[in-house]
């Protein structure tokens, strides 16, 4: 039997003229991203469904989190909310990731897992990162919540690390280079005297939780894949008060540490490169 196991990209997705100034590229050795990572509509139609999901679960923790909660109560919301909507936290089993949302304070870069006892507290920042699956399609964001009065200073890094996600998206554009990107973020975190995680970047997302390719917050212009139309990925910078150094909990082997117990700060939305621009999907 003859077999056909090679995806096939939907035929007149995308225009003659694109595929020629694709092919171009290719001749002329450019980095393209796969195939594979090239969303059908129906593709796009599902994850678009699956952010707005993601989505109305960040904007419902903003309006309930607080001061003297317990990053477990976070947990609680997420997985109650999702599951309500007939959607599945991605997190929860990934990996053998035991929850449904990350909770990151202060020093905690990212990946810090909800706990009974982790309280918030008066001058605390927490990244909150939700992932859902629905109907088979992922998102994925995070945003920052600043608890009760916090410190000008560590104001100042979340604004600015908000700031590199924005630069990031409106860099991400149809033909640019995802070394744009970085340098981009990068340039902008340095300005002020932030650094910029390297351990740990963005990725494609959609039909998978984490994909191809690797969306680095730092970097060189003019280098990386190509960004092409039907891509979507995610920009989520990790930006820090000092070193960009960052260490793995040995505990737990999830929770990720700045190497100087400085904080961190990161926000995390997922967009979708169009003809003539991108969309985005998760905020
Ligand atoms: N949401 C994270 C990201 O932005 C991934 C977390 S993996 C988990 O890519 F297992 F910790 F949830
Ligand atoms: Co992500």
């Amino acid at each position: 039997m003859k077999k056909n196991n090679k995806q096939r990209f939907t035929p007149g997705c995308y225009s003659n003229e694109i595929e020629d100034r694709i092919q171009k590229l290719r001749n002329a050795g450019a980095k393209l991203p796969p195939r594979k990572v090239l969303r059908t509509p129906e593709q796009i139609e599902g994850i678009r469904e699956s952010a707005k999901i993601n989505t109305a679960l960040l904007d419902h923790i903003a309006e309930h989190i607080r001061e003297g909660m317990s990053t477990e109560e976070i947990d609680k919301m997420v997985f109650d909310f999702t599951t309500a909507q007939g959607a599945t936290p991605a997190p929860l089993n990934y990996n053998g990731y035991p929850k449904s949302v990350c909770t990151s304070i202060n020093d905690v870069v990212c990946h810090g897992i909800p706990s009974p006892t982790e309280i918030l507290h008066n001058g605390d920042i927490v990244n909150v990162d939700v992932s859902t699956i629905y109907k088979g399609y992922f998102s994925d964001a995070s945003r920052m919540f600043m608890i009760g009065e916090v410190k000008p200073e560590i104001k100042k890094l979340v604004e600015v690390a908000k700031e590199c996600m924005e630069i990031g998206i409106a860099t991400a554009q149809p033909w640019a280079r995802l070394g744009d990107v970085g340098a981009a973020i990068q340039k902008h975190a340095e300005a002020h005297g932030y650094s910029v995680v390297r351990d740990l970047c963005g990725h494609g997302v959609g039909i998978k939780f984490h994909e191809a390719p690797d969306v680095e917050h730092f970097g060189r212009p003019g280098t990386k894949e190509v960004i092409l139309p039907g891509m979507t990925f995610t920009i989520e910078p990790m930006i820090n008060m000092g070193t960009y150094e960052v260490f793995v909990d040995e505990a737990d082997d999830w929770t990720i540490f700045t190497d100087d117990g400085l904080p961190s700060a990161q926000w995390e939305s997922m967009i979708l490169i169009t003809e003539n621009g991108n969309e985005v999907l998760t905020s």
